[in-house]
């Protein structure tokens, strides 16, 4: 068994570890649960800059208009929102809720686009009258739809058609979109005839398509063939059906390293291990891109192109700190040697994607975070499913049965789930009348602030009626 040490292991200006201390910002974990109790997530106001400054480094890969428009449903918290917003980010929403939230937090209709596969009328009307860039089509029955709301509100609806490239991305299987057994898009036909249809509509203003390969995905070349799919459809769409585009959206998806400190590696399957510790530059993808277009770029001079990265914006910019809350040890038979289980508060009604996906959070102890991480342990989280565990019950050696800590890491000690920031907090829920958690943000000039806060008994019952 190896050794696992940190002493190195940080992100600047979010987090490092220094006389044993995990510290967050100003603070160390410690003072941070202590002061605002666990489970916990903290954000770093800094790192959701870089990681959007890392992004618009595709202008430089490209010869055209870009524009990054952050997927809120990685995680729509207002605070979250607007840093984001802050850090120079346009948005992409998934319903009427969050198309409301981006507006409270201040983007402009020029700022938003709108995806979704099941769009209520309501949704589509907000949409219409706000006037967004875009709302993202995705069937032929909803362009129907959203002409007949157009015609009714009396106003053009700026539209793009999403559509099923057919390309397989080496993700899960869950986080695939692209592919004709997914749900998503219509096919490329379709959507031709739909140009077709609908080219002369003064309600439609047929301005994109749009295509979303999938979620952390490993290859960066599945950016070249997306690319290349949409500069031959818009050529297509150019020459048989006479429209001109305005802007080709190529999605999201962008990987983020949650092996980065993975010392841990061996116990994965390979396949899982190449998914988890995926990590290529969003610029380095789409200098390849653009390379493979060749004299196509040409024609894309005057095309914007549209990204909506979610995961690689707020993954690493967010912590989980969770208290261990009980310790048991035990064997599975007699010949063998007894685990201790350790079991915390942070289960998966708060990080869903420890269920759904059987998702990898790499922890660290983070109140012993300078001393070897030697020690096997089994960890599970609070709820009464035997599934709310950090390993996969299925037994498939997909992820490490075992989490490495120090020795004698027992109750009431702090541990740090790194990299949580997307897909956790937009998901969570009260399961077993959990109060959902205080979240903070680590603001640029060196403050906390709490930009969501624990849930009292009375927000178990928000909404139900006695
Ligand atoms: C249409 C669409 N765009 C963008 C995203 C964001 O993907 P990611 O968070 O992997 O960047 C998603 C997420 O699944 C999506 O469905």
């Amino acid at each position: 068994m190896k050794d696992m040490v940190y002493g190195s292991i940080g992100l600047e200006g979010f987090f490092r570890i220094e006389e044993n201390q995990l510290i967050l910002g100003n603070f160390t974990a410690k003072d941070l649960a202590c002061r605002f109790g666990t489970p916990l997530f903290v954000f770093s106001e800094s790192r959701i800059r870089h990681n959007v400054e890392k992004l618009f480094r595709i202008r430089e890969a490209v010869d055209c208009e870009v524009k990054i428009c952050y997927a809120a449903k990685a995680n729509s918290n207002l605070g979250i929102l607007r840093a984001i917003k802050e850090a120079g980010c346009d948005v992409e929403v998934n319903s009427g809720g969050e198309l409301w939230k981006v507006q409270k937090a201040g983007f402009t209709a020029e700022q938003i686009i709108f995806n979704g596969n099941s769009k209520e009328i309501w949704e589509i009307e907000n949409a219409i009258e706000a006037g967004i860039y875009s709302i993202q089509v995705d069937s032929v029955y909803e362009l129907s739809l959203i002409e007949q709301t157009a015609r009714r509100l009396n106003k053009p609806a700026r539209v793009s058609l999403r559509i099923v490239p057919h390309i397989k991305s080496g993700t899960y299987s869950g986080l695939q979109t692209a592919l004709l057994t997914s749900k998503f898009g219509m096919m490329p036909e379709e959507a031709l005839e739909a140009f077709c249809d609908y080219k002369n509509s003064p309600y439609l203003k047929l301005n994109g398509i749009h295509v979303h390969i999938g979620s952390q995905n490993p290859d960066k070349r599945v950016y070249s063939e997306a690319l290349e799919f949409l500069v031959e459809t818009l050529l297509k769409v150019k020459e048989d059906v006479g429209v001109d585009l305005h802007h080709l959206n190529l999605g999201g998806g962008f990987p983020v390293n949650y092996l980065r400190y993975g010392f841990q590696e061996d116990g994965f399957a390979p396949s899982v291990k190449r998914v988890f510790a995926s990590d290529f530059e969003p610029f380095d993808a789409m200098v390849d891109a653009w390379k493979n277009l060749a004299d196509r770029a040409k024609l894309l001079e005057n095309i914007t192109l549209i990204f909506e990265p979610g995961r690689s914006i707020i993954a690493d910019a967010g912590i989980c700190l969770t208290t261990v809350r009980n310790i048991k040890h035990r064997s599975v038979s007699t010949s063998r040697p007894k685990d201790t289980w350790l079991l915390t508060d942070a289960g998966f009604n708060i990080l869903l994607s420890m269920e759904t996906y059987k998702w990898y959070y790499h922890l660290i102890h983070a109140e012993r975070a300078g001393e070897p991480h030697k020690v096997p342990y089994k960890l599970g989280g609070p709820l009464c499913d035997g599934g709310d565990v950090y390993f996969d019950i299925e037994g498939k050696e997909r992820l490490p049965d075992y989490r490495f800590l120090p020795e004698g890491t027992r109750p009431g000690d702090v541990l740090a789930l790194l990299n949580c920031g997307a897909y956790s907090i937009s998901q969570m829920f009260q399961y077993n009348g959990r109060f959902l958690p205080c979240v903070v943000l680590l603001t640029c000039n060196g403050e906390v602030v709490v930009i969501r806060k624990r849930d009292t008994f009375e927000d178990l019952l928000l909404n139900e009626i006695c």
